[in-house]
């Protein structure tokens, strides 16, 4: 169903900060349906390969190093308008920014260390879901 999936990823920090239940319960309790889950770590190379639409980006190296420092947890959700509606739920990507109630707002530290990921567009959804995931992944 064309706009209803997201990808995200629960970031190091939030790893480190003993917050993937929260905010899995937070995510859970939005409506929105795990389609596949993983806890990974990412290499420096994949980071780097994941975050590549910011490669010329003054904060890139910072980016990947930070993505490759710890575990994370990568995700496919689903829900009407999940790209959308995810945004809404995580807040602004620098937590100053974030409004009350948001992910962001609760667990993110900073623009860097901003306790998730979440897709800006249906046609990003699917190339993150599909860079940590195979079809047989996705129930
Ligand atoms: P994310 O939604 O994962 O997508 C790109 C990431 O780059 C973003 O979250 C931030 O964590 C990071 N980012 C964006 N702007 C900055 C910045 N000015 N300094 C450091 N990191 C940034």
């Amino acid at each position: 169903m064309a706009g209803s999936l997201t990808f995200t990823m629960i970031k190091p920090d939030a790893v480190k900060a003993n917050n993937i239940g929260n905010i899995l319960q937070m995510i859970n309790e939005a409506g929105f349906r795990i389609v596949a889950m993983k806890y990974t770590q990412l290499s420096a190379a994949q980071a780097g390969k994941f975050y590549e639409v910011h490669s010329a980006r003054p904060f890139y190296g910072e980016l990947v190093d930070f993505m490759s420092s710890g575990p994370i947890v990568a995700a496919i959700l689903e829900k009407d308008n999940a790209v959308d509606a995810f945004r809404t739920l995580i807040g602004a990507t620098n937590p100053a920014d974030a409004a009350e109630g948001t992910i962001r707002k609760k667990y993110a530290t900073s623009i860097g260390e901003n306790a998730v990921h979440g897709s800006d567009s249906d046609e990003n959804a699917l190339i993150e879901g599909r860079f940590f995931f195979s079809g047989l992944e996705m129930i």
